[in-house]
Order: C-alpha cells, then sequence, then structure tokens
C-alpha cells in the first residue's frame, strides 16, 4: 500500500487504513499482499449478495451496454418496474430514489417539512421532529441534525432546528415529547451505528398508535436494518407496524449506490415537481442492480434464510459470551446484524481478528458488529464464530496491559 500517496491526496477523512483490499469473492475477500479474509463487514451492511455475485455482474454490464444513465428528465422503466415492486413489499405508496443513506433521511425530512407547510392539512404550521437518542440518520446537515450523538455533530453545529431527541424503547419519553409543534418521529427499527440496539416490538407498536392519535408521522430509517439483513425484509415488519415514510439505502443496490424513500399513498402526493430532486437518483443502471439483489433475495428465499442462519450465529456469539465473560458482556441484534459487546474498547480486539482473517466493524458502546453477506453460508458462520473464539482464548491467556 502507498501510504504516502494515501496520506498526500486523500483527505483525512477516514482513520489511516491497516489493508488495501483489491478483491472480493462471495464472503471473501482479498488484500493488495495476496492475504484472504472473511467479509462480515459486507462493506458495512451493503454487499448483500456477497462479491462478485454472477447475477449482479450480469445486471450491471447488461445494463451499462444498454443506458447508464438518462437523469430523470425521462421515464426510466427500471426506475418505474423497482418502485413498484418496493411498494409491493413495503405497502400502498410511492417511492422517491435517490444515492445514500442520507440522501434517503433528507427525503424524509422534507416530506415533514412539506406536510407541516401544507396549508389547510391536518400538520400546518408543524415543524418538530423527534428522533432516538443513539440514533445514526447520515452526515449530511439534515440527517446529521438528526442524529443525537455529539460525536457527530461537534464542529458542525449550528445545525438544522427543530429536532428532539428521546430514549429508544422509552415509550412514556416519546409520547412526553411529542408537542404541539411536533410533526413527525424517526427512528431506526434496530440502531446499527448506534450498537446493534433493537427497538422492541412493543415499543414501535405504542409509537405506532401514539403518532396515530397525535397525527404524526412515523417514519423509520432501515438504511442498514432493511433488505433482508434482520431476518425481515425490513426491520420493522417484525413488530407488523406500518409507518408513514421509510428510507433506504446500503443494501438495496449490494455494492452499486442507491437510496430510496417511500411514502405512504396518502401523503406521497405532497411532493410535486420541483419539491426535490437529484441527478443520479433512480438511474437505469443502479435500478437494474437492485432488480439483480431483489431477484436473487427472493429466489434464494434469503430473508428467511438469514433468519434461520442469524440465529445458528447468535446461537454461537452468546456462548462465546458465556465463556467469556471477562471480554464480552452482551449480544445483541438478529438476524445478520450482530453485535458482541465487549467490556472495553474493541479496537485492538478488532484488529487482532483481522489479522486472523476475519473482518468486522466497530460500533458505539464497545461494540464488535458481524454484518455477513446475506448469501454466507452455515460455514463461514462457522468460522467466524473459531475465529472470535481463538482471538477470545489468547486474551484470556494473556495478562491485560
Ligand atoms: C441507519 C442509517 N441511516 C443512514 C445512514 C447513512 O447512510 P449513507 O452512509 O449511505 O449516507 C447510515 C449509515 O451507516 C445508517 O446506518
Amino acid at each position: 500500500m502507498n501510504d504516502a500517496d494515501h496520506r498526500q491526496f486523500l483527505i483525512g477523512n477516514y482513520a489511516p487504513p491497516s489493508i488495501e483490499i483489491v478483491r472480493g469473492e462471495g464472503s471473501k475477500l482479498w488484500d493488495a499482499n495476496g492475504e484472504e479474509y472473511l467479509d462480515f463487514t459486507s462493506g458495512i451492511a451493503v454487499s448483500t449478495l456477497g462479491h462478485g455475485n454472477p447475477r449482479w455482474i450480469e445486471a450491471l454490464t447488461r445494463q451499462a451496454g444498454k443506458l447508464a444513465h438518462c437523469s430523470n428528465l425521462f421515464s426510466i422503466p427500471e426506475q418505474v418496474r423497482l418502485a413498484k415492486r418496493l411498494v409491493s413489499r413495503i405497502g400502498p405508496g410511492r417511492m422517491l430514489f435517490c444515492n445514500s443513506g442520507a440522501e434517503a433521511n433528507e427525503g424524509l425530512i422534507k416530506l415533514a417539512r412539506l406536510a407541516g407547510s401544507k396549508a389547510g392539512g391536518p400538520l400546518e404550521g408543524k415543524t418538530r421532529i423527534l428522533v432516538a437518542e443513539n440514533g445514526f440518520h447520515g452526515r449530511t446537515m439534515g440527517a446529521l441534525s438528526a442524529t443525537e450523538s455529539p460525536k457527530y455533530r461537534k464542529r458542525f453545529e449550528p445545525l438544522l432546528k427543530g429536532f428532539d431527541f428521546a430514549p429508544l424503547n422509552d415509550l412514556p419519553a416519546f409520547e412526553e415529547k411529542i408537542e404541539d409543534d411536533t410533526v413527525a418521529v424517526l427512528v431506526e427499527s434496530i440502531q446499527g451505528e448506534g450498537g446493534i440496539r433493537e427497538a422492541e416490538d412493543e415499543f414501535l407498536q405504542g409509537l405506532q398508535k401514539i403518532c396515530r392519535e397525535k397525527q404524526v408521522l412515523l417514519m423509520l430509517d432501515e438504511v442498514q436494518s432493511g433488505i433482508g439483513r434482520t431476518g425481515d425484509f425490513l426491520g420493522y415488519q417484525k413488530a407488523g407496524i406500518s409507518p408513514d415514510a421509510v428510507a433506504l439505502a446500503k443494501g438495496l443496490g449490494g455494492g452499486f449506490p442507491i437510496g430510496a424513500f417511500w411514502v405512504e399513498e396518502s401523503w406521497s402526493d405532497l411532493f410535486e415537481p420541483g419539491s426535490h430532486g437529484t441527478t443520479f437518483g433512480g438511474s437505469p443502471l443502479a435500478c437494474s442492480v437492485a432488480h439483480a439483489v431483489l431477484d436473487v433475495i427472493e429466489e434464494e428465499g434469503l430473508v428467511e434464510s438469514v433468519r434461520k442462519k442469524g440465529s445458528v450465529f447468535k446461537e454461537g456469539l452468546s456462548r462465546l459470551a458465556q465463556n467469556y465473560p471477562k471480554f464480552v458482556s452482551n449480544v445483541r441484534g438478529r438476524g445478520f446484524m450482530l453485535a458482541l459487546v465487549m467490556t472495553e474498547d474493541p479496537g485492538k480486539f478488532i484488529e487482532a481478528l483481522r489479522k486472523k482473517g476475519l473482518l468486522v466493524v466497530a460500533a458505539a458502546g464497545n461494540c464488535v458488529r458481524f454484518l455477513p453477506p446475506l448469501t454466507s453460508d452455515l460455514t463461514e458462520i462457522e468460522k467466524a464464530l473459531h475465529v472470535t473464539e481463538a482471538v477470545l482464548k489468547t486474551l484470556q491467556t494473556k495478562p491485560r496491559a
């Protein structure tokens, strides 16, 4: 790796990377030195089908040869078809496409503003958005305003006004914080960056009830927890709720940038020509790739298989937590969105896993996140558990510094 060039030509926005990844296949990645890794990061919950999936490549190359981009000046058949497909998975409503998770959440924030600015509408004059503490919604200034943690906000203030925060799973706190001028509530069904914290079914059901009673929009950020990752197509679906708006990105393109948001039918015509827009959003290329991701998910029954494989994985991680309580205090999550909660900062542990060929991601609260591609099989899960246990064993036998 050319460290000097990396430092000289790239803005130092990301922590200095330890390895240079050059190739991937299935759940495996290889670095520039030919070292092989089991990729349980999925590029932070993105590579739904793993790397180099033939169906994904075929869709990408076929569409690239036909038409990559034409902008939303024109109707794009792949986009219309993708919208129809997602609506059939989410509920009666409409889609708008964009390019990332932060942008999808910007769309939800704009929906809230549009609802509040509709003269004579039920939410007229309301502007405040209530969000869960410890959540993460992206780095653009709007999405950042919805992100409570000072770690992300500091040095970028003043941010957008009008965001309130309440602790996840604390229904009375949410109810109390919905004020007369609150227009919407925004939560993740499983907080990802916040440390794999699940919104309980009863909480989501109660929140929906309160939002309906108080006539407030219920908006779900499914950017990380969506597209099969939790063992449901969308994480909130486990609770059986019907939100008013949903943000998607990450896993939808399986490695090709695409974001989207869905708005329930009765609110969806708040957007009119010119309300919002993006040059690249919903391109023929991005939408064709997303179709391939959904095709494979459906044909291979990946949502159901993630639910099953995820519970085997979680059992294995729970055994490790039981056997190594000095280092692991808890296991959280479901499906392929799991975390070991460590008793101290997991930086060195994650590095030790990498040295043994397993790639994982840190999250807030001393978490080690396991986000395998949905296509990862039980052999790979066993391998990940084996490597994790091997590293825990070395910690056990080593006196702490
Ligand atoms: C729940 C959630 N929302 C939004 C985002 C932002 O997505 P992006 O990085 O694509 O802008 C993320 C990214 O980690 C996320 O986990």
